[in-house]
């Protein structure tokens, strides 16, 4: 039986979730297929309620529908109750279910990228209270990590990170970015500033001790200016390919039923489509 899977957004153009699903289905020579499938805000519980009918096993969620997809699928973990939003969908047992693999997908890219790290017991600096940054620091509090520092523009969105997930989520200003670099063991940007397009990220790294592991979840491009200046004064680096990619895993466990390894392959093959003048 071929079985079929997609991802849901709008626009959705800008997924490289197929060329990753796709790498994977080929790989194991599964068959079944992964399609970008525009969907309109207005069309999305129309989708949800004929998914099962059209032959999906489940599908990925992006923007804008993460929040209205928690709301239509039953949720399948308890840290995903927490984060109230899911990027993943499938069936079981004739109902949708959802789930947020961005967490885990963020703890495996670390330990890939920095063999050897853990989270335990670890001092975080987070800048951005955007909306991937709540999947963080749930799996970063579950995998026991010890004080993290969030910095925002917005302060009431990091303050209600402390809200939902407790005091060890410290809310700071923006203006105190650079300052709580001295605390960090790891320091983490979900902002968009230094994607292509959008702002720099404007943060001076001379509190940074240089024994701290630097990771973007911005992935284009690939080599973020903030991994850049990181890695130029020793700083060990993580770019953020490497979440996107396993974040990927778990969903395509649950649809085609083989669970995939992120192979160097699959990483040139997305990071070639991002910059076709990326080298390894
Ligand atoms: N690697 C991956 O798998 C992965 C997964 C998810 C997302 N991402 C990337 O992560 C980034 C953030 O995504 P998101 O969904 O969390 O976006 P979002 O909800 O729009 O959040 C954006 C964040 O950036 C901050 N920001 C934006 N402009 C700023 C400025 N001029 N000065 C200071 N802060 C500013 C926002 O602060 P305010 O709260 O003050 O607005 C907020 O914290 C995007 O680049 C996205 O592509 C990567």
């Amino acid at each position: 039986m071929t079985r079929k899977a997609c991802v849901i957004g709008w626009p959705i153009s800008h997924s490289r979730s197929p060329l990753i699903h796709g790498y994977w289905l080929k790989r194991y020579g599964i068959a079944g297929s992964y399609e970008r499938l525009p969907v309109k805000p207005e069309e999305l519980s129309a989708f949800f309620s004929s998914l099962m009918a059209n032959g999906l096993a489940g599908c990925n969620v992006t923007l804008p529908h993460k929040e209205a997809a928690f709301r239509a699928v039953r949720t399948a973990d308890a840290a995903t109750a927490r984060l109230s939003v899911v990027n993943t969908v499938f069936a079981r047992d004739g109902e949708l279910w959802g789930t947020s693999t961005d967490g885990e997908g963020f703890l495996a890219s670390l330990a890939a990228g920095h063999p050897g790290w853990r989270a335990a017991g670890q001092s975080v600096v987070i800048l951005g209270a955007g909306g991937a940054t709540r999947a963080l620091v749930g799996a970063l509090l579950d995998a026991g990590a010890g004080r993290i520092f969030i910095a925002n523009r917005t302060r009431a969105k990091a303050e209600e990170l402390k809200r939902d997930f407790g005091c060890r989520a410290e809310p700071h200003d923006w203006a105190e970015a650079s300052d709580l670099l001295r605390h960090a063991d790891l320091v983490i940007n979900t902002t968009s500033l230094g994607m292509t397009g959008q702002p720099a990220l404007e943060i001076d790294l001379g509190n940074l001790p240089n024994t701290a592991l630097v990771t973007d979840i911005v992935y284009t491009p690939l080599e973020t200016d903030l991994l850049k200046r990181a890695e130029a004064r020793g700083n060990p680096i993580v770019p953020g390919l490497g979440m996107l990619l396993h974040q990927a895993v778990r969903g395509f466990e649950l649809w085609f039923g083989t669970r995939p390894e992120v192979t160097d392959d699959l990483y040139d093959l997305v990071a070639r489509d991002i910059d076709p003048g990326y080298r390894r």
